[in-house]
C-alpha cells in the first residue's frame, strides 16, 4: 500500500518537506510505501474551468506535474497533503494544484480519490494553521475521502528549515497522524479480503438548488 505525500512549499527540502517526511518514516516503520511529490517552484496555473478533462481524462494544462501527480494518485491508496501556511491560507500554488488535480482527476472517471483516507499539515511559523487545514481538508470531504487525524490539529512550526524539527510536540503527532493512517489502511485492505466492498454509488442528482 503506498501513500502520496505532497509537498505544496516552494522549498523542496523546507520545513514541509521535513513534516511529511517524518510521516513518511513513521509510515514505513508501519509496513506501508510512499512518496514525496513535490508541487514544484514555477507558477501552477489555477483550473481555467475549459471542460476539457470531461473529454480528453486529464488537465489541458501541461506545464507543471499535475497530471503527473493525478496519474500516481490514481495508483495510489491515501493521500497526504502539507503546505505552508501563506497568510493564513495554504500556499496558491498547492490551491491551484488540487484544484485542477481533483477536478480532472474527478471529470477522468478513474478512481483517483473516492474512499481513499486524505490528511492535511500546515506548516507555519505562527498562525493560520487552523484555517489552512479547514482549506485543505474540503478536498477530501467533496470526494468522498475519509479524513485521517491525529491527536492534535496537523501543524508544525518554524520559520526556516530544519526549524520544525525542534517542535517536538507537532513532530510527536505527525507521528500519531501517520500511524492512524497506516492503521486504517490496514483496516480498510482486511475489510475487501473480507467481501466489503465499496457502496455501489447511485445515479447523481446535480442541481443548482433549482433544477
Ligand atoms: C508569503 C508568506 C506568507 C506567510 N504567511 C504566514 C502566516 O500567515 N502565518 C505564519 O505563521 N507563517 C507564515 N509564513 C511563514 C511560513 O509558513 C513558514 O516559514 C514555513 O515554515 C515555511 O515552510 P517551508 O519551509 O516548507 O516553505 C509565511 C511565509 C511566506 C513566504
Amino acid at each position: 500500500m503506498k501513500v502520496m505525500l505532497l509537498n505544496g512549499s516552494p522549498h523542496e527540502t523546507g520545513n514541509t518537506y521535513l513534516a511529511l517526511e517524518e510521516i513518511a518514516k513513521t509510515l514505513k516503520e508501519d509496513g506501508i510505501d510512499s512518496e514525496i511529490f513535490y508541487v514544484g517552484k514555477e507558477a501552477v496555473a489555477s483550473c481555467m474551468s475549459c471542460g476539457a478533462c470531461s473529454k480528453i481524462g486529464k488537465c489541458v494544462i501541461t506545464k507543471d506535474r499535475v497530471n503527473e501527480f493525478v496519474e500516481k494518485m490514481t495508483e495510489a491508496d491515501a493521500l497526504i497533503v502539507g503546505s505552508p501556511v501563506h497568510y493564513a491560507a495554504a500556499t496558491g500554488a498547492i490551491t491551484s494544484f488540487l484544484g485542477r488535480a481533483f477536478f480532472s482527476g474527478w471529470r477522468s472517471g478513474k478512481n483517483t480519490f473516492r474512499l481513499k483516507p486524505g490528511a492535511s499539515v500546515a506548516v507555519a511559523r505562527r498562525a493560520g494553521t487552523t484555517a489552512t487545514l479547514d482549506q485543505l481538508n474540503k478536498f477530501f470531504t467533496i470526494s468522498q475521502m475519509p479524513v485521517i487525524s491525529g491527536r492534535y490539529w496537523n501543524e508544525v512550526h518554524g520559520l526556516t528549515a530544519p526549524q520544525v524539527s525542534e517542535d517536538i510536540e507537532g513532530m510527536q503527532n505527525l507521528r500519531f497522524l501517520a500511524r492512524n493512517m497506516a492503521y486504517f489502511l490496514k483496516c480498510k485492505e482486511a475489510g475487501q479480503k473480507a467481501g466489503i466492498n465499496p457502496p455501489v454509488e447511485e445515479n447523481v442528482n446535480f442541481t443548482n438548488f433549482i433544477r
